[in-house]
C-alpha cells in the first residue's frame, strides 16, 4: 500500500515513521512536514534525519508553518521537548526538502497513483486542506486519508473539548470535514487505549538496539509528561496507530457519521458529529494491546 505520512516529528510521529519503514505492506513513498509539536523546519529537519536513520530514500516535503488565518506558532515543548525530540536537541540537519510544498506534492503524488494512495495525517490538517483547494480532484484521487485527530466521545487532551492536531488548525480540519476524501478518523477515542510503557521501551530497546534505542530514549521526556499531567503509566501510540489504522481495519470498532469542528468560543477544536455533512469512518475501539504488540513486533526487526 502506497503511504505518505504528513507528520509534525514530534515523538510520537518518529514512532510512526519507524513503523511505516518496518511494515512489510507499507510502501512508504514520502513525508511531508507541517507546523505542531514543533516549528516546520524543525519538523522537516527530524524527517530528514528519521529518513536518513532509517535508510529510506524518499522525499520529504515541507509544508504550513502556520494555521489557516494566524502568523505564528507556539510549538508543543513541554510535551515533545525544545526541537521535538525529547532530551534530544543536537539533531544535524541532513539532506534537503523536495522543491515542492507539501501540498504540491500530496497533489501530484494522488494524481500520479489514483485510487493507490493513502495519506496518514498526523499533525494539524493545514496541508491535506491546502492539497484539496490547490486540487479539486486531490479528494477522489486518494484511496483514503487516516487521520490522527479528534476526540469525538471522549475529552480531548490540549483543552477537555479538542484533541491537539484538530485543535492546532480547526479552520483546517472543518474544511476537510466539510467535503472529505474517504478517511478514517483514529482519535484519542482509540489511542489512549494503545498505552505504550517505560518496560516496552526497553524491551525493544533490547530488540532493535539502534532504532529502539533511540525511540526509547527521546522518549522519557514524554513518559514524564504523561505520568506528570495525565497521571499515566505510558504514552498513547497516537500516529502509530493512525498508520496501523491504514492496513489492519479489523483491530478496530467504527462508526459512520459526518463531523464538523467548532472554530471559536471554548470548544474550538471540539470533532462534533453533524449528520448534515459527509460521512467518515470514526473508531470508537481498538484492540489495544494487539496495536502494542504490532508496533513493537514490527519495530522490533529494525536494526
Ligand atoms: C497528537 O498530538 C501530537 O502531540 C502527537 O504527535 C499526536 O499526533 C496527539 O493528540
Ligand atoms: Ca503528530
Amino acid at each position: 500500500m502506497k503511504l505518505i505520512i504528513d507528520t509534525d516529528p514530534g515523538i510520537d510521529d518518529a514512532m510512526a515513521i519507524a513503523y511505516a519503514a518496518a511494515a512489510p505492506e507499507i510502501d512508504l513513498i514520502g513525508l511531508t512536514t507541517v507546523f505542531g509539536n514543533t516549528h516546520v523546519h524543525q519538523s522537516s529537519r527530524n524527517a530528514r534525519y528519521l529518513v536518513d536513520k532509517l535508510g529510506l530514500a524518499v522525499p520529504v516535503a515541507q509544508g504550513a508553518p502556520f494555521a489557516h488565518g494566524e502568523d505564528d506558532h507556539s510549538p508543543s515543548e513541554h510535551v515533545h521537548g525544545p526541537e521535538g525530540f525529547g532530551d534530544l536537541t543536537e539533531i544535524p540537519e541532513i539532506g534537503q526538502n523536495h522543491d515542492l510544498s507539501a501540498a504540491a506534492f500530496l497533489v501530484e503524488m494522488a494524481r500520479q497513483h489514483p485510487g493507490e494512495l493513502v495519506v496518514c495525517a498526523v499533525g494539524p490538517l493545514t496541508n491535506i486542506a491546502d492539497a484539496m483547494a490547490l486540487d479539486p480532484e486531490f479528494a477522489s484521487n486518494l484511496k483514503r486519508l487516516a487521520i490522527m485527530g479528534g476526540a469525538v466521545y471522549c475529552p480531548g487532551n490540549i483543552t477537555e473539548h479538542a484533541e491537539a492536531n484538530i485543535y492546532h488548525d480547526a479552520l483546517a480540519a472543518d474544511a476537510v470535514f466539510s467535503a472529505p476524501p474517504e478517511t478514517v478518523l483514529v482519535g484519542l477515542d482509540v489511542t489512549l487505549k494503545t498505552l505504550y510503557k517505560s518496560a516496552d521501551f526497553e524491551d525493544l530497546a533490547l530488540r532493535s538496539p539502534d532504532m529502539g534505542a533511540f525511540l526509547r530514549d527521546i522518549s522519557r521526556f514524554y513518559l514524564k509528561f504523561y505520568k506528570e499531567i495525565g497521571g499515566l503509566e505510558g504514552c498513547g501510540l497516537h500516529d502509530s496507530t493512525a498508520v496501523i489504522a491504514c492496513t489492519h481495519d479489523h483491530m478496530f470498532d467504527s462508526v459512520q457519521t459526518g463531523l464538523k469542528v467548532a472554530t471559536e468560543g471554548k470548544a474550538i477544536g471540539a470533532t462534533v458529529p453533524d449528520e448534515t455533512r459527509p460521512p467518515v469512518w470514526v473508531c470508537r475501539d481498538v484492540d489495544g494491546a494487539g496495536v502494542v504488540d504490532l508496533f513493537t513486533a514490527r519495530v522490533a526487526s529494525l536494526p
